[in-house]
């Protein structure tokens, strides 16, 4: 018989029934993985879509009785409270999650990231479950350091861009600007669960993500998802590589940005669930703020590995300058730098990220060339003939 496994205080791990709402998605695909191959953890994935988890769906594996998909719109569906009634543990992923989404549907955004997890916040306090639910580094916006004068000897100074959970204040632009309507939402129902924890005692841990990349991040536009969408940076990026065409830098490329590779980020996720001595009532930044980049940069680097995974040459125009309106629509707006400060992950949980920037890279652009490539090809040969 195997050993059992222990937490970090020497105790042993106990399987979780875990419900796992949005576990359809990138970061659930992943976290979904980690729990079936390496714990005996059991999920009730729930979802509207099942594709980036279908392989661990096909019956006679190993983990097979651990595992089962709900295909279930949590804005409408009864059955959702009693999944949450028959967990240990509430996972909430699901949300609208795409910048190019939070001006162009402002609405969708908040009542996604807010309204539609009010119930799920709601079941867990009457059924007295924990709850990890994942917010965003977006909730600290712009940083203090973007309002000092170009020229003042404190712009480059660390402190004014650490993000601190504990400290740091969350400064949004104006309402007009709708692309804060995401951090927004996501910051009010952070400050619910906050409260539904000093009044009622609910046991919970916030997740702020910082950039999480890797396999399955997304889709590509024509391919595996609509041809007029636009997905993260990632994928953007990715397809036009693979099509051959410049990357689009949105504003000069200009803002800062740090990239975690997915499978570290799930430790961190995986030790929040098996110690929840140590993680509830905490929030906790998730990401590496040693592999920090502009945007631009971050378009040569994928233009490197990309050239080198694929074998293709690197092309003579590797990007080109869009203006946030052209690119996102009226009401776009950005945060300048976000580095996460890993002070309280680090003390409470003994987790930092090991993977570098190229490393990330090369793993996640492999995955792409080998899953999309063609499919890119074929794609832009049918809308060459037609
Ligand atoms: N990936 C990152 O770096 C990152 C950064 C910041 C925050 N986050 C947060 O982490 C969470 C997961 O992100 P992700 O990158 O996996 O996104 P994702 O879009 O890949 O996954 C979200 C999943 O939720 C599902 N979903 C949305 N609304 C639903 C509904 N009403 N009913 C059922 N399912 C629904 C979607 O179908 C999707 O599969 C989100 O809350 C997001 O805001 C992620």
């Amino acid at each position: 018989m195997a050993a059992p496994r222990l937490d970090l205080d020497g105790e042993e791990i106990k399987p979780l029934k875990i419900c796992m709402i949005g576990a359809g998605g990138f970061i659930g695909s992943h976290l979904c993985e980690k729990l079936m191959f390496e714990t005996d953890h059991s999920v009730l994935a729930i979802d509207v879509y099942g594709d980036k988890i279908s392989h661990l769906l096909q019956p006679g594996q190993a983990w097979s009785d651990r595992i089962e998909f709900h295909k279930i719109n949590i804005k409408s569906d009864s059955r959702l409270e009693g999944l949450i009634k028959v967990a240990d543990l509430v996972i909430n992923l699901a949300a609208i999650c795409t910048p190019a989404d939070y001006n162009t549907r402002p609405l969708d955004t908040i009542y996604s990231n807010f309204v539609d997890a009010l119930p799920v916040v709601q079941y867990c306090r009457e059924n007295g479950k924990r709850l990890i639910h994942f917010s965003t580094c977006e909730i600290y916006g712009k940083t203090i350091g973007s309002f000092l004068p170009k020229d003042h000897p404190l712009k480059d100074d660390p402190a004014f861009y650490m993000l601190k959970e504990d400290e740091t204040p969350c400064i949004f632009g104006s309402v007009d600007k709708q692309r804060w309507s995401y951090a927004c939402a996501k910051q009010l129902i952070e400050r619910l669960i906050f409260a539904e924890g000093a009044e009622n005692g609910v046991e919970f841990t916030i997740v702020r993500p910082f950039n999480w990349i890797g396999p399955r991040m997304d889709f590509i536009p024509g391919v595996d998802g609509p041809s007029d969408s636009i997905p993260r940076v990632l994928a953007c990026f990715s397809n036009n590589l693979m099509k051959g065409e410049p990357l689009k830098l949105v504003d000069g490329g200009l803002s800062q940005r740090t990239f975690i590779y997915i499978k570290d980020a799930i430790e961190a996720v995986q030790r929040m669930i098996e110690n929840p001595k140590r993680a509830n009532g905490q929030i906790f930044n998730v990401g590496n703020p040693h592999n920090e980049v502009t945007v631009r940069e971050l378009a040569e680097l994928m233009t490197d590995v990309y050239c080198k995974v694929s074998g293709n040459a690197r092309p003579e125009v590797a990007t080109i300058d869009v203006t946030s309106q052209e690119f996102y629509g009226v009401g776009y707006d950005d945060s300048d730098k976000r580095i996460p400060d890993m002070t309280i992950i680090k003390r409470q949980l003994e987790w930092e990220p090991k993977t570098s920037m190229y490393d990330l890279m090369e793993h996640t652009l492999t995955y792409q060339h080998a899953t999309y490539a063609e499919a890119v090809k074929k794609a832009m040969s049918k809308s060459i003939a037609t």
